[in-house]
């Protein structure tokens, strides 16, 4: 029998019910749009998060584009990020003019190394073409990057610091949250995500309540906010007043009404994962080059469990035989890609990332992997010889 790579039904066995009725609820009430689920939804968003503010909306590249709209990023500026990512970490930069500038990963956790981030930064000064602006940082397969190094980093060059963490909501570091370090903190509730919806949707979560404001208008087409409305009067709904040129992008209420159910189970759901991983660590240690490697302190929620295999092909091959299904993140890293060919930086630049590209595979993860299915994956590894 074939195993999912991520069981979503299993989830849908524990809370169908409660999803479906809260789905009804939306029919029911019809505010389909902006209805009183999407407000609900979040105030717990940040309040999981322990960020102070969060503004829903449509995706989790959205929600990345809205915080570079904020920043009014603009031609000529640098948005350094890692290459070693899913595509739209970088892919909303040059949506603004702005240039990504890639950056190699640590070895160990794959994520954005802060000392190439500072050889990055000091290059781009010296060669004066663009100005440095945004870091964006990746909470990638779940752990979140280096965030108290990526702020240093951030303020010694007074730059802005996005988490990217489409794949770590919920993730921490010494318990702290990624907003405790970055000024915006990002997510995507794409389905397969820990935190995923049945459809499309994001967030931006925030301490900052003026930027709060802004992105709240930005997401509605610039409409007029509390601020923009001080000693002005309106003969009109001001939301047809657009102070800003900005987008739709709103997560739809149906979304948020099931993602409220998803979030009750959440802590329970990050829990079992690292059970999960932790047992996968134990049980693979001595048949494949690498298990993941989580830093002391830090807490990853396992979007992804990915280890390396010298032979990682034919192991997979191995695996797919057996009605086993891996999958490789990323391997082509956005510099190699066609799109971004403009933008890679000197052949050599980014040697982890093209390294790992190569040997990384990820296996069948999710909070409802029983340990019979585990058993059987791990048997499989086990028994390959390649
Ligand atoms: C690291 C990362 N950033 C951004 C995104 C974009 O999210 P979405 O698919 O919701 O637009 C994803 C998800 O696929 C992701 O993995």
């Amino acid at each position: 029998m074939s195993i999912p790579f991520i069981d979503l039904q299993a989830q849908r066995r524990r809370i169908a019910g409660k999803i479906d009725s809260a789905i009804q609820t939306v029919l029911d009430h019809g505010a389909f749009v902006m209805g009183p689920e999407v407000g609900e939804l979040e105030r717990q968003l940040a309040a999981f998060s322990g960020a102070k503010h969060a503004v829903a909306c449509a995706s989790g590249t959205d929600a990345i584009a809205l915080a570079l709209m904020a920043w009014e990023v603009k031609p000529n500026d640098a948005v350094f990020c890692p290459s070693f990512t899913f595509c739209a970490t970088g892919e909303v930069i040059p949506w603004f003019g702005a240039s990504p500038v890639f950056v190699d990963i640590e070895a160990d956790t794959y994520n954005l190394n802060p000392d190439d981030l500072e050889r990055a930064i000091e290059q781009t000064i010296r060669e004066g073409k663009l100005t440095p602006k945004v870091i964006i940082g990746v909470c990638l397969f779940g752990q979140s990057a280096n965030y108290p190094r990526l702020r240093e980093i951030a303020d010694k060059y007074g730059l802005k610091l996005l988490a990217d963490s489409a794949q770590g909501f919920g993730a921490t570091i010494n318990g702290r949250h990624p907003s405790d370090f970055a000024d915006v903190v990002t997510t995507s509730f794409f389905p397969a995500k820990p935190l995923g919806c049945y459809g499309d949707g994001g967030a931006v979560l925030t301490n900052d309540a003026a930027l709060a404001d802004i992105l709240d208008s930005l997401h509605v087409h610039g409409k007029a906010i509390t601020a923009d409305m001080e000693g002005r009067t309106f003969d009109h709904d001001p939301k047809y007043l657009n102070m800003r040129i900005g987008m739709n992008s709103r997560l739809d209420t149906i979304q948020a009404a099931v993602l409220l159910e998803k979030l009750a189970i959440f802590a329970d759901e990050i829990e079992a994962r690292n059970k999960i991983a932790a047992r996968y660590n134990e049980l693979l240690a001595p048949h494949v080059s690498s298990t993941p490697s989580v830093k002391d302190g830090y807490v990853s929620i396992w979007a992804q469990y990915t280890i390396e295999h010298d032979n990682r092909d034919g192991l997979r091959g191995h695996l797919a035989a057996l009605d086993i299904p891996t999958a490789v993140y990323y391997p082509a890293p956005m510099h190699v890609s066609p799109a971004y060919k403009e933008f890679a930086p000197a052949p050599g630049t980014l040697k982890v990332t093209e390294e790992k590209a190569g040997g990384v595979m990820s296996l069948p993860m999710h909070p409802y992997l029983d340990e019979e299915t585990q058993d059987r994956i791990v048997d499989a590894i086990r028994g390959f010889n390649g």
